[in-house]
């Protein structure tokens, strides 16, 4: 039933919508070993945040080739178009696509990008790119992502973000890339306000001036932020599901998406990394309606907010905004 709604998904990480038995394939393709990223299930296994981030970048440094992107990017298209995701904007790190090489970078892509055109032909389904920069791997890494991201700024890479351990480093160290991106026209969007409370949300605008959060639900831990937030229209990439596997909330009812947009917040709901989570988006909004007793009306019209903050053209934003009040319109 959820999976009949037509979806926008704004907070997705390529490498982290890698299924695990694609990831084994290219591994075994490649003559690598992965120690310690499966349970004996296959799944990814992992016990914390850090294990986590530990993992994905086991489970990343498989992926070798553009031809690899190419191979996740429609086994990630075809899974989220299945479960009625109509367009979507996914993370690609210039760090794992080339090493932060801006001609490796174009490679990587051009590769992408040629596996979403085909997507789109083949499931109906919209795919834009944000350049993102890892934080664990420190600021001069950022900038040439950034570097990167701003070369390549167009109607397809529509935005710069950043990932990654959100305990490392001041916001403000990675200024420079960020005003680098805006200058090249791309939209901002930057993990804050999940491992790290209200002042990294404050950080975020005040030192990045970003449109858009990723995460940000712990601003709820701020009423005056929450206003602003309000406010500003700023909005929150919320992935509930990704939070509560990586032990931020206990369970669904304790999670603050109600509260933030009971606020007046402009929430959107997306997966993160949905194989690493055991999630789909169509998972998400069933996890919600038993929570908070959300239905269609109210998914809807955090697919129309998904749709307004999303950074692509307005063309295509109009397409999908069509799309998603007649959900039989191409
Ligand atoms: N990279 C992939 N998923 C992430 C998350 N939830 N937080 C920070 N960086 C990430
Ligand atoms: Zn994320």
């Amino acid at each position: 039933m959820m999976r009949d709604l037509p979806k926008v998904e704004l907070h997705l990480h390529l490498e982290g919508a890698a299924p695990p038995d694609l990831v084994r394939r290219i591994a075994a393709e490649h003559q690598i070993t992965l120690a310690r990223v499966f349970d004996e299930a296959g799944r990814y296994a992992f016990d914390d945040f850090e294990g986590f981030l530990r993992i994905y970048e086991a489970a990343t440094s498989v992926l070798r080739t553009p031809e690899d992107y190419y191979r996740l990017t429609e086994a990630m298209l075809e899974a989220r178009a299945e479960d009625g995701v109509i367009y979507a904007e996914c993370f690609i790190a210039p760090d794992f696509c080339g090493g932060g090489d801006l001609g490796a970078w174009r490679e990587y892509l051009a590769a992408i990008r040629e596996a979403a055109e085909n997507a789109e032909h083949r499931h109906g389904i919209t795919l834009r790119g944000i350049a993102t920069a890892i934080r664990h791997f420190g600021p001069d890494k950022a900038r040439r992502a950034a570097l990167c991201a701003a070369e390549t700024a167009g109607d397809w890479l529509v935005g710069f973000g950043m990932g990654g351990g959100e305990t490392r480093g001041a916001l403000r160290d990675f200024a420079w890339g960020f005003d680098c991106a805006r200058e090249a026209g791309l939209g901002l969007t930057v993990h804050a306000g999940e491992w790290v409370g209200p002042q990294s949300v404050r950080a975020a605008l005040a030192d990045l001036r970003v449109a858009r959060i990723g995460h940000g639900v712990r601003a709820v831990e701020d009423p005056a932020l929450v206003e602003t937030l309000a406010e500003t229209g700023t909005v929150l990439e919320v992935c509930p599901g990704s939070n509560i596997a990586l032990g931020l909330y206990r369970d669904w009812a304790a999670h603050p998406v109600a509260r933030l947009a009971e606020a007046g917040v402009a929430i959107t709901l997306s997966t993160d990394d949905p194989p690493f989570f055991r999630t789909s988006l169509s998972l998400e909004y069933q996890r919600l309606a038993d929570a908070f007793g959300w239905g269609a009306d109210r998914f809807l019209e955090i697919n129309r907010t998904a749709a307004r903050a999303a950074f692509c053209d307005a063309t295509t934003r109009e397409r999908i905004l069509q799309r998603l009040e007649t959900p039989d319109h191409g």
